[in-house]
């Protein structure tokens, strides 16, 4: 068990390069498996443990998978013979649902425990069986694991209950190899959707309509390996962005998409931060004392459920009152208690946060809840006066490269350690 000892107070500097999206790679390295012929070689894969853990699925799907350098994968799907994803890996991610879009679409036959994933509410799958199901697919669930089966997967109209990020995913991925039309409404719009559907396209699949209310997928009769480079990660960016007002610094965060950071870019000027955008990047300063801001999380282009915790920690340092409301997931407030633990005042009232701004929080002993709570201690720790130890680093080691590394560039006592 390793632990993180940061001692907080000094103003970050200078520039960080983002890695490539976790929750675009964990969509684009399950699709591999449908490439029937050719390698698919995916380059700015973060290298996180959720990407480990999938390519521990993969091989044992029987995909062949090669680390080409640092951030780049090569997979040959070609023999895949294994249609049971039923392992300790994929019960600890969540990302790990897309294998049943995959396997389903390719095998019409797939066995895949149920996802893992942060602990941040229900997170039931019954839109994804929904679309299965409409598919044309038969969905059982035994003993913890979703069974799919189908004499073929034909195109038609799915209309989401909810916005659902993985739901949208896992049947746009579903009905790429589907006959006919499948048409999506009331999907999710995120990012990393778009990039999927990119990706998809690339290994020769017909959708279009990605990043807008309604997917509209031509299903296609092969899908082919090709090579493809995953887009920045919003929340990596959006995490660096707070860390940097946090502490006061002045912060180049280089390898973003500044539009996919609006919502986020948007919040920090309200509070005072100033905001630069570059072509590829964006620079944060903050040379006054913050103000206080609202925020609710919602659905992109809304503000991102996984910057909420990050985004509460900075609130917690504004000259006066905030509100932060999670309307996604409904048990999205554990760093709360541990944040409290840093001298943070905050009181929940449902799916609502006051937050009491203060001077500055002091340093504890805590624990990263799941990961994007992880992520806001440590923002929290490096503003904080004096010692923080922040321990459950799994959480953090799920989603964030070289997350360590980064920060002390930057300038930042963080150090790892051993409990
Ligand atoms: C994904 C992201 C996660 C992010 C979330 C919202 C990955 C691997 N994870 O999670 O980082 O926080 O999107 O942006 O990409 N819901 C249902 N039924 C379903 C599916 C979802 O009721 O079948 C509900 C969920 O409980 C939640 C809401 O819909 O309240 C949104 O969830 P969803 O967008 O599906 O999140 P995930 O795909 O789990």
């Amino acid at each position: 068990m390793e632990k993180l000892i940061i001692n907080g107070g000094i103003p970050l500097k200078g520039s960080v390069d983002i890695n490539g999206a976790k929750n675009a790679a964990v969509a684009i390295l399950p699709a591999t498996v449908m490439a029937m012929t050719g390698k698919c070689v995916i380059e700015n894969v973060p290298d996180i443990e959720d990407v480990h853990c999938l390519q521990r699925i993969l091989k044992s799907l029987g995909c062949a998978v090669n680390k080409i350098n640092e951030n780049t994968l090569e997979i040959d799907s070609t023999d895949v013979n294994n249609f049971n994803a039923c392992t300790d890996d994929v019960r600890r991610m969540r990302a790990s649902y897309y294998f049943i879009g995959a396997l389903l679409a390719r095998f019409k036959k797939a066995r895949v425990e149920l996802p893992g994933g942060c602990p941040i509410g229900v997170r039931p799958i019954d839109q994804h069986i929904k679309g299965f199901e409409a598919l044309g697919a038969e969905v059982t669930i035994e003993h913890g694991a979703v069974n799919v089966k189908a004499d073929k997967l034909v195109g038609t109209n799915i209309f989401f209950d909810v916005v659902s990020v993985g739901a949208t995913m896992n049947i746009m991925i579903a009905a790429t190899l589907a006959e006919g039309l499948t048409v999506l409404e009331n999907v999710a719009k995120e990012p990393h959707i778009v990039d999927l559907a990119n990706f998809l396209n690339t290994m020769g699949a017909d959708i279009k309509g990605a990043g807008t209310d309604v997917i509209k997928i031509n299903g296609v009769k092969e899908l082919k390996g090709c090579n493809y480079s995953v887009i920045p990660d919003q929340i990596e960016a959006g995490t660096f962005m707070i860390a940097a007002a946090a502490t006061k610094g002045d912060v180049t965060i280089n390898n973003v998409i500044p539009k996919h950071l609006e919502s986020i870019t948007a919040k920090l000027k309200e509070m005072g931060a100033i905001v630069d955008e570059g072509d590829d990047s964006v620079r944060v300063t903050v040379d006054k004392k913050l103000r206080p801001v609202n925020i609710k999380t919602a659905p992109y282009p809304g503000f991102p459920t996984d910057m909420q915790a990050q985004f509460m920690a900075l609130t917690t340092i504004a000259e006066g009152t905030s509100t932060v409301t999670e309307t996604v997931f409904e048990n999205r407030f554990m760093h709360v208690a541990e944040l409290r633990k840093m001298g943070a005042h905050i009181d929940i009232d449902n799916r609502q946060a006051i937050v009491e701004g203060m001077p500055r929080l002091h340093g504890a002993v805590v624990n990263a809840t799941d990961l994007r709570a992880g992520a806001a201690l440590v923002c929290a720790a490096l503003t904080a006066e004096g010692r923080t130890e922040v321990g459950r680093l799994h959480h953090i080691d799920r989603g964030y490269d070289d997350f360590v590394g980064k920060l002390q560039r930057l300038g930042a006592d963080i150090v790892r350690v051993d409990e």
